[in-house]
């Protein structure tokens, strides 16, 4: 934008907010009211007793409805599910301001890399990303570049970008996003760079637009925030203090889904688990939650993600219901060695895990486990390395994401002397990837010739000639069939079990399932 573009655009603003609360220029800058919030580690650690509020109205500043007219935005998504869901909400927010969203960078006049930071690779992408944008900055310098999500949560990230990145011109935190309208107007209008990261939240707003990626399967958030403090981990620092959803929202939410045709929604959560124990007005947990939700008219519900410690009876009985409840659970274990669950501070022991997989598999006969595992935690030994590998086959996971670990500034294990070299971090990867394929294969050949329900989501990434889809367990399944299927619910049966995937020959509805999937 040129000087004589930005003093129009500040005109117009002026002449939207109400003069009585802008006597001069100076009142003028208070108007926009953030300048420079970095964040902090040390208050993102804190957890208070304070009360959560929710937030039910939601509305787009006035001066900022239609701004986006013949603009375009561009998000690009890195991370887990929570990030997918809040760049749907990010989406909804600028189409709401006028926006239109491109699928190229080329078109955009707003890039927004929602990051991840759960590991250094995942933030050497986002890095390296912003690098590439560097270019379209000089072509088109009233391009917004923006940086938001996990990483601009971190203190280290925020100073880096910065002094070293010029081109990024907005950076706002989690806890931020509906403050977007606020921030672009500072971003378009302003002359500084915008940053603003609150470090602690304790509020939920309801209500807030979304603009969904998909119209069969849809997130739902249930809960924010994370309180477990696992030592490797940064997520509850990124995102804050457990802060539950209240279940009539939720149950609201679900219900609309259903109602707009969406077949399977997934329950949102850092720790699923701990939903409601923030509630100081009632005893409400994910059991209750889910004991009501499956009741709503839709085909399936899962959740993620769980944190063992947390698992409690009444949810494993109310899963065993079945019915839209999928036979799929992944409970994320970390390592098989009681001893380096006691340093990642995962307050759990190896048989506790192994008890409440018994009690999960007693419930609910022909459950799918999937897990998440670190190898190379600061110290590890070969022995404790081999109880993980033990673990794995004694529990017989479907299958598993696995990691190096990754030292996070700012948390515990960041600090502790490591003993372990990369070179042996990664063979350990191998090895315990080799036992994930090998069950992985395993688990799918047993399925060969049963019947399972899929629920078809479009063409195959590989060949359009191919539909692709998922079953109850989670397991991706590749068939023939007409197009006119796609949104539904077909039963197949699987003619072909590859290590990571199905292939299958549709059949008739009349036929019946073995629904082992
Ligand atoms: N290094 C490696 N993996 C990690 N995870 C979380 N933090 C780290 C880290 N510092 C893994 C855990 C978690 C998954 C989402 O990412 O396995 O369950
Ligand atoms: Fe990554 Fe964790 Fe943030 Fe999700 S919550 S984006 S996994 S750091």
């Amino acid at each position: 934008m040129n000087e004589k573009q930005r003093k129009e655009h500040t005109a117009q603003i002026k002449a939207a907010t109400n003069p009585a609360d802008r006597k001069s220029d100076k009142d003028y800058a208070k108007y926009f009211e953030t300048t420079y919030q970095p964040p902090s580690l040390k208050d993102a650690k804190k957890r208070g007793k304070e009360d959560v509020k929710v937030h039910r109205g939601y509305d787009i500043p006035e001066d900022m409805v239609g701004i986006g007219k013949n603009k375009k935005f561009y998000i690009r998504t890195y991370g887990c599910q929570m990030n997918e869901h809040d760049t749907e909400v990010m989406a909804g927010i600028l189409s709401e301001m006028g926006f239109e969203n491109t699928d190229s960078t080329n078109e955009a006049d707003i890039i927004l890399l929602n990051t991840c930071a759960v590991r250094e690779n995942a933030e050497n992408k986002v890095f390296g990303e912003i690098g590439h944008l560097k270019v379209l900055k000089r072509d088109k310098p009233d391009l917004i570049l923006g940086v938001c999500g996990c990483m601009s949560q971190e203190e280290g990230v925020v100073n880096r970008l910065l002094q070293k990145h010029q081109q990024v011109d907005l950076i706002f935190g989690t806890h931020n996003i509906h403050r977007l309208p606020q921030l672009l107007r500072e971003a378009m209008f302003g002359k500084e760079r915008v940053v603003e990261v609150w470090s602690k939240e304790g509020d939920i707003i309801e209500n807030l637009p979304k603009i969904r990626s998909g119209n069969i399967k849809g997130w739902v958030n249930i809960m924010y925030g994370c309180d477990k403090f696992c030592t490797y981990c940064i997520v509850p620092y990124t995102r804050g203090k457990e802060r539950s959803r209240r279940p009539e929202d939720i149950i609201e939410e679900v219900r609309h889904l259903a109602r707009q045709g969406y077949k399977e929604i997934t329950l949102l959560g850092q720790n699923v688990n701990a939903y409601g124990k923030d509630f100081d007005d009632m005893k409400y947990g994910l059991g209750d939650l889910m004991d009501e939700i499956r009741k709503i008219d839709i085909p399936r519900i899962r959740f993620t993600t769980s944190h063992p410690r947390d698992f409690d009876d009444h949810l494993i009985e109310v899963l065993a219901k079945g019915g839209n409840l999928m036979d799929h659970i992944h409970l994320p274990v970390q390592s098989g060695s009681t001893e380096m669950l006691k340093i990642m501070s995962r307050k759990y022991t190896r048989e506790q895990y192994l008890e409440l997989v018994r009690k999960i598999k007693a419930a609910i006969p022909n459950v799918a486990l999937t897990t998440d595992i670190i190898v190379g935690f600061p110290n590890e030994t070969e022995e404790q390395f081999e109880e993980t590998l033990s673990l794995y086959r004694e529990v017989e996971y479907d299958s598993a994401y696995t990691f190096v670990y990754s030292p996070r500034e700012g948390t515990p294990a960041a600090d502790m002397v490591d003993n372990v070299p990369l070179e042996v971090k990664k063979e350990r990867l191998q090895r315990l990837n080799a036992l994930v394929n090998e069950f992985s294969a395993k688990k799918n050949k047993q399925i060969e010739g049963q019947v399972v329900e899929v629920l078809v989501e479009g063409e195959s990434k590989n060949n359009p000639e191919i539909l692709a889809g998922y079953t109850s367990k989670n397991k991706l399944v590749n068939f023939r069939g007409p197009k006119s299927v796609i949104g539904e619910i077909v039963k197949v049966r699987i003619t072909s079990a590859k290590t990571w995937t199905l292939d299958g020959e549709m059949i008739k509805d009349e036929e019946g399932v073995t629904n082992n999937g």
